[in-house]
């Protein structure tokens, strides 16, 4: 059987670890496949150091590749939005194949895309794009095909989990931890994607889509960032028996699906409150199965490449099959999509940490659980912090029974305006990820 050619569009930290890994584990992939997979043709501004390009036919213009007539597979491996959409649709035009890590491109543009490969007969493969080696997508996909998924939570930003292990475990300070996950190929080419959820958000629009059947809608994601938490925070949560995480959540209730990603106390007794560093993780709860964790290197060359690699073995497996009974890309037939709406943030339901600063005197307290009461919140657990020496400010830090977030915005907008409250109160949603 003639090789499979693969184009491909970026030969930086994971286009070359593509190049590598497909070089190095040839025979390997070409047992798996039933054909041998090799790269002809890359476009690329920079090539990395120590990459073997034998054979490989390199030129600067993307487009070139991918209206170059050999080539059956495109991978798209540059990231961003422009030109990666124009580069993807036209090698969609022209019959080819689609394997990209670019979870943006997916999150914002995936609608487009898959009706336009639906259209042509071509697949669009992204597993790369979410939680980096994880084979999550298709765990979804595939391996819980049988289940009604009712909720999923993962930790899928490999570079704000790094700066939150390194600021935890190390004291660290936050910029010389996101300069090593930049140094080290981890972090977005724009680092607030990672800092401030976006990249997250990204990743999160496509798993609740896989999950529950519905179109792709990053606008409708909530999304924070971890660039508020301080150290305090951390070091509060874990007396509390809690670890604060940055964590994409979507959940089917029967009001609608909850798509948000932000901070989160976690209790620290749970596997994903332990997966640390670059590391990803992603528990999802499925009606028959029940829990399940997936758990892998959530950014960095090879392991990005490994997700990549297996969506061309993939691709090479399933080039033959009538495109109807292939995987959907959104793991639900195209016409058996829903329209369940997507909450807005106040409609949803959690558990609250909260940490306000108050003037110490009696009946301060009183205040403030009298509102918290007025407002339907029960206080589950609270430490109160004494002033330091000479100071008459004290903490308070309490953690709170789950509430609609509406209530609790009233709450807290109602606590600070209190004299005795100083400053902002600080708020960490909580998850049991119990059930
Ligand atoms: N910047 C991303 C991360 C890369 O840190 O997780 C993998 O998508």
């Amino acid at each position: 059987m003639k090789p499979i050619k693969v184009g491909l569009l970026g030969l930086g930290t994971v286009g070359g670890g593509t190049a590598n890994v497909l070089s190095r584990n040839a025979q390997e992939i070409a047992r798996r496949a039933g054909r041998e997979i090799r790269v002809t043709h890359a476009a690329a501004r920079e090539v990395i150091p120590a990459l073997n390009t034998e054979g490989i036919d390199i030129c600067d213009d993307a487009f070139a590749v991918v209206n170059n007539p050999e080539i059956d597979i495109v991978v798209e491996l540059i990231g961003g939005y422009d030109p990666a959409r124009q580069l993807v649709l036209q090698a969609i035009e022209n019959g080819k194949h689609v394997v990209t890590a670019n979870k943006a491109l997916i999150a914002l543009h995936g609608n487009e895309i898959f009706e336009a490969a639906q259209k042509k007969g071509v697949m669009v493969a992204f597993e790369a794009g979410v939680a980096g080696g994880i084979p999550i997508i298709k765990a979804l996909r595939e391996g819980l095909a049988a289940n009604q998924i009712e909720w999923l939570a993962g930790i899928i930003n490999g570079t704000g989990n790094f700066i939150l292990t390194e600021m935890r475990d190390k004291g660290r300070d936050f910029s010389d931890v996101l300069a090593e996950a930049q140094a080290l190929g981890y972090a977005e080419a724009d680092p607030t994607f990672d800092v401030e959820g976006i990249d997250a958000a990204h990743k999160l629009t496509i798993l609740a889509s896989i999950a529950f059947g519905v179109p792709l809608q990053f606008e409708k994601t909530y999304t924070e960032g971890i660039s508020k938490i301080t150290r305090e925070d951390v070091n509060y949560a874990e007396q509390l028996g809690y670890r604060i995480k940055h964590l994409g959540v979507t959940r089917k209730t029967e009001k609608g699906i909850e798509l948000r990603v932000h901070p989160t106390l976690i209790p620290e007794r749970r596997l994903i409150a332990n997966v640390d560093g670059v590391m990803n993780a992603v528990l999802v709860q499925g009606d028959a199965v029940g829990p399940t964790l997936y758990y892998g290197a959530g950014a960095g060359s090879e392991p990005t490449a490994s997700a990549v690699v297996a969506d061309v073995i993939d691709v090479a497996r399933t080039m033959t099959v009538d495109p109807e009974n292939r995987v959907p890309h959104l793991a639900f037939q195209p016409n058996a999509l829903s329209d369940t709406p997507v909450l807005a943030m106040e409609q949803i339901v959690t558990a609250y940490y909260l940490r306000m600063q108050a003037v110490d005197r009696p009946g301060v307290l009183a205040e403030v659980t009298q509102i918290l009461g007025e407002q339907g919140i029960s206080i589950e657990a609270m430490i109160q912090k004494e002033p330091a020496e000479g100071e008459s400010i004290a903490s308070i830090i309490m953690l709170t029974q789950r509430v609609v977030e509406s209530q609790m915005n009233e709450a807290i907008r109602r606590i600070e305006q209190l004299d005795v409250i100083e400053g902002d109160i600080t708020r960490i949603r909580l998850e049991q990820l119990d059930k």
